[in-house]
């Protein structure tokens, strides 16, 4: 029912003028022009192919893409305006569209976009697909206007169109859209997305060849894995947008979670973010925070286990299971970490971890791929859906166990034996229903959906409740506070310290109970061992210094993901994009098509960035999708070899803090219009 406004209510308009008072950033970002290379900067630009930038174009980019496959990189120039070829200011018709998910300055791509070309022709149109590309499929568009643009400058979120994940790929979803763009009269098509939607924008661009309608691509996702070099290793795209925007949000929280663990004491924060496949948001957010630990899922990859490997060597065997991480392995590497700190007398920290860190555990890999395979091939062997017909977990188990038994049975190789069925029916059920959850549209495993932290967390508790009752896990406890907890219980401190701790002589380090003392029990048996038991038993005073050395371990799950991608863009960002939207649109000006806009020199000031067309097809590999081979964009993972990934490794121990001292977190620079223009660490700890 709706609440009638009563007489007496005569504040509300003054208290609505004060709710919707527009905010001081708000003001700023709307007001805020965004900085212009050079390149950009006129109204007309040329372009001019670069044969110094090569790729290895992949055997199969050339058959399934012949007509951009060849594409060179194009450089775009400044023409002075008079020189300009009246085709170059021809009215154009031009629809652009947001693919997968949000990512901060989506909305000034189109701002650069509109602006250029109007520059260029005020009579052409830029007009937006909506909710991603089903908008293309179905037709559905908006004429973008000044006042929409205008309203939307420097903002985030992809609102203005908003966005989707449908994927263009079956032969009647490449006719309705060709129809789309015939019957509309659309001379250009912009793909602002990620690898997946960049890779949908090859496939156009080679399919519209015939209807003259050129396809554009824009590097968007805040997950950063698109990067581009050349065969040569010279960057042509650093990082993809929104990144910098989303992994300083996430870093703003998590230094206060910093803050507040250091000044409560008593929990660790387990922090998942964003980052389907690649852990650049994770390892951007350490290098802006410094948490206490954070796990970088490509390193984890290269893992050896050199103590399995040389315990089978002697026995003159080679254990292949010593290469990779595995889940058990990890969980005790994050333990280490615990305990030591924990030694220190701090219980606590921040964790971060990557959301797709599960993809770089062997074990679990494999488990991934096998299961898009049998679920891939129970789609087609039954022109059914896997997810339909067997709807529950114990429908999927059965399922799942009627096929081990059969490769049992028959002792044939299978996707799915005996092991692969008695490992996956050991993991908890929770777990065991993301991975076999549905595969995005793409094919994609859905990170986003599974509860890695809990994962770990399960994982970590089971080790560490070991690691207490083996009296390795215990908090070390401060010299000062032992000896005034001793005096004021009337007993003399030095006449325990030896009975009780192993470590009574590293004068700085608080002191650690002997590991044999884990319980009441064991802490009266050393007393009377040692003389020192009283008659009423423990003294009181002992006793509360060996509850305080008991670890109880707490923690906080965090999630860090659609609230960055939210954020509206940093400075870098809103700049970045708008020069991207520039760039569409000189790209559009100059003829190409099956090209991906990029800046280069994004680490230098924008004076020196050079906006460019480079090929989309050269971009592509194959890669396993459902079960099957497909050719799409290659992801960048993070490069453990990189500057950026080595600067992180050496503050390991520093970052950890597991010794006296306050933990040394950073506190980084808000989203802030008003700000200086900062840039992602990553990219230029890697130009260093
Ligand atoms: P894009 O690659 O489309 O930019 O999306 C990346 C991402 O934000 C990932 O970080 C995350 O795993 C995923 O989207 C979440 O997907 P959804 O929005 O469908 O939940």
């Amino acid at each position: 029912m709706a609440l009638e406004k009563k007489p007496e209510d005569g504040f509300q308009a003054d208290a609505e003028e004060l709710m919707n008072n527009k905010s001081r950033e708000l003001l700023a970002r709307l007001a805020y022009a965004p900085s212009v290379c050079p390149a950009l900067k006129g109204a007309c630009t040329r372009l001019e192919a670069d044969d110094t930038f090569t790729f290895d174009l992949h055997r199969e980019a050339l058959i399934q893409l012949p007509g951009i496959a060849k594409n060179p990189v194009q450089r775009i120039l400044p023409v002075n305006a008079v020189e300009v070829e009246d085709k170059n200011r021809k009215k154009v018709k031009i629809a652009i569209v947001f693919s997968g998910g949000p990512a901060p300055g989506g909305h000034n791509v189109i701002a650069g976009l509109f602006d250029a070309a109007k520059e260029a022709n005020p009579h052409s149109d830029i007009l937006g697909f909506l909710m991603g590309p089903e908008g293309i499929i179905e037709g559905m568009y908006q004429p973008l206007s000044r006042e929409l643009v205008d309203s939307h400058r420097n903002l985030g979120g992809f609102s203005m169109i908003r966005t989707g994940r449908t994927k263009v790929d079956t032969k009647e979803k490449i006719i309705l859209s060709r129809k789309t763009c015939k019957e509309l009269g659309i001379d250009a098509l912009v793909i602002v997305g990620g690898d997946d939607s960049n890779t949908n924008a090859a496939f156009l661009a080679e399919n519209f060849l015939e209807d003259g309608v050129q396809v554009i691509g824009v590097p968007k996702t805040i997950d950063g894995d698109i990067q581009v070099a050349d065969a040569s290793g010279q960057p042509l795209c650093g990082v993809s947008f929104g990144f910098h925007t989303a992994a300083l949000a996430f870093s703003r929280d998590i230094a206060n979670l910093c803050t507040d663990a250091a000044s409560d004491v008593k929990y660790w924060h387990i922090c998942k973010v964003m980052g389907r496949v690649a852990s650049h948001l994770a390892l951007e957010v350490a290098l802006q925070t410094h948490p206490t630990l954070t796990l970088i899922g490509e390193e984890l990859a290269d893992y050896l286990d050199e103590e399995r490997l040389a315990a089978a060597e002697k026995k003159g065997e080679r254990d292949y299971t010593a290469y990779g991480m595995t889940l058990r392995h990890l969980s005790r590497l994050v333990c280490n970490a615990i305990v030591q700190r924990a030694a220190a007398g701090k219980n606590y920290g921040v964790l971060v971890i990557p959301e797709g860190l599960l993809e770089f555990i062997n074990e679990i890999q494999a488990l991934i791929i096998k299961l898009s395979t049998l679920i891939a091939e129970y789609n087609r062997t039954h022109d059914t859906d896997f997810h339909s017909d067997l709807p529950d977990l114990d429908k999927k188990m059965n399922f799942l166990r009627r096929l081990a038994r059969e490769a049992e049975e028959r002792a044939c190789i299978s996707v799915w034996n005996q092991r692969d069925h008695d490992f996956f029916s050991d993991i908890p059920d929770f777990f065991k229903e993301g991975l076999l959850m549905e595969r995005d549209s793409h094919g994609n495993f859905q990170f986003s959906q599974v509860e890695t932290d809990k994962i770990i967390v399960g994982l970590v508790k089971d080790y560490l409740k070991i690691l207490k009752e083996k009296g390795i896990y215990k908090v070390g406890i401060d010299r000062k506070w032992y000896e005034n907890t001793l005096l004021r219980g009337g007993l003399k401190p030095d006449t325990f310290t030896s009975a009780l701790f192993r470590n009574k002589d590293a004068k700085e380090a608080p002191l650690l109970f002997k590991e044999h003392i884990i319980s009441v029990k064991t802490l009266t048996l050393a007393l009377e061992k040692a003389g020192l038991l009283q008659d009423g038993g423990v003294p009181p005073a002992i006793l509360k210094v060996f509850r305080k050395s008991e670890p109880d371990f707490r923690m906080q799950p965090h999630f860090y993901g659609y609230d960055g991608r939210g954020s509206d863009p940093s400075p870098f960002d809103c700049d970045y994009t708008y020069n991207l939207g520039r760039t569409v649109f000189a790209l559009i000006s100059g003829g190409a098509t099956g090209q991906m806009a990029v800046i280069r020199n994004l680490e230098k000031d924008v004076s020196q960035w050079e906006p460019m067309g480079i090929p989309l097809a050269a971009l592509m590999h194959l890669e396993e999708r459902k079960g099957k081979m497909m050719l799409v964009m290659e992801k960048k993972l993070v490069d453990v070899d990189s500057k950026a990934f080595r600067a992180f490794k050496a503050m390991g121990e520093i970052w950890l803090a597991a010794g006296p001292g306050e933990d040394p977190c950073r506190r980084p620079d808000p989203v802030w219009m008003t700000g200086e223009k900062d840039k992602p660490l990553t990219l230029r700890i890697n130009q260093l």
